[in-house]
């Protein structure tokens, strides 16, 4: 595997593992969208904990991840030693042989749009003839309610918001997809309001997950800025003393032809 580039987080691998696990939950139902046989290789893209992988393997398939995280892949490797994750870039990885599916949950919103294309490029040619990409991700107006409510934070400091991630219309990945070679089959995008634990679960979910737009900003402030984003989000993001997060889900599958 080609050797990668930082990504634009550097993960909290422990509260990632412990709080949010509801990311790879979620996850079973996109391995659904797989139609091969036990038996095929299946690289887990941006496998983080390996959670996933450790499924799809248990499912029959011959499974192996790879991320850009090392504190995440140590986690992975020390959880399933009996797995192979290769460390690497989305956007600029080779593997060491051509595999049959490869799969994706919730990591290509962290994707630049303008690196989306390297990204569909290395996983058409990383896949068998007639191989399938199957893939989950933040999808077009995931998180509304929340980045507005940190615009506004940001705004009223005087500060602009610097939206980080790519969530697209299905039309807008669907036609990425063709450019890159692909047949896509299928596609969905729907609303997925979830759960975030905790009285303070919107609040972990921004500390967590919402970090470049807070480059320059120092640590007060960033929690000052937190604080006010959540109580201008709490008659929208909290109901029945719980905390929600406004995802969108975009879905699908595509088949690399020749
Ligand atoms: C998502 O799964 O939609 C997501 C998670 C963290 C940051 C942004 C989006």
């Amino acid at each position: 595997v080609r050797r990668y580039k930082k990504m634009n987080i550097k993960w909290n691998a422990d509260k990632y593992t412990q709080d949010f696990s509801f990311v790879h939950e979620y996850g079973n139902e996109v391995i659904g969208l797989i139609n091969r046989e036990e038996g095929a290789s299946v690289l887990d893209l941006g496998c983080g904990n390996g959670a996933l992988t450790k499924k799809l393997s248990e499912l029959g398939f011959k499974a192996s991840g790879l991320d850009a995280s090392p504190e995440l892949l140590q986690i992975a490797r020390k959880n399933y030693p009996e797995l192979t994750f290769y460390q690497g870039d989305a956007t600029e990885f080779e593997l060491p042989g051509k595999v049959d599916v490869i799969f994706s949950n919730a990591v290509l919103h962290w994707i630049a749009k303008d690196k989306q294309p390297d990204l569909l490029r290395c996983v058409y040619h990383a896949l068998n003839e007639n191989g399938q990409f199957v893939f989950e991700f933040g999808g077009s107006q995931n998180n509304a309610l929340t980045h507005e409510g940190l615009r506004q934070a940001f705004a009223a400091r005087g500060l602009e918001y610097k939206m980080p991630f790519y969530f697209p219309t299905i039309g807008e990945y669907a036609s990425l997809m063709e450019r890159a070679g692909f047949r896509v089959e299928y596609a969905l995008l729907f609303d997925r309001p979830t759960e975030l634990k905790g009285d303070n679960g919107l609040y972990d979910w921004i500390d967590l997950f919402i970090r470049t737009p807070f480059g320059g900003v120092d640590e007060g402030m960033r929690k000052e800025i937190i604080a006010d984003a959540v109580e201008r989000l709490r008659d929208k993001l909290f109901r029945d003393g719980k905390w929600f997060s406004d995802y969108v889900r975009i879905r699908g599958r595509a088949v690399a032809t020749v």
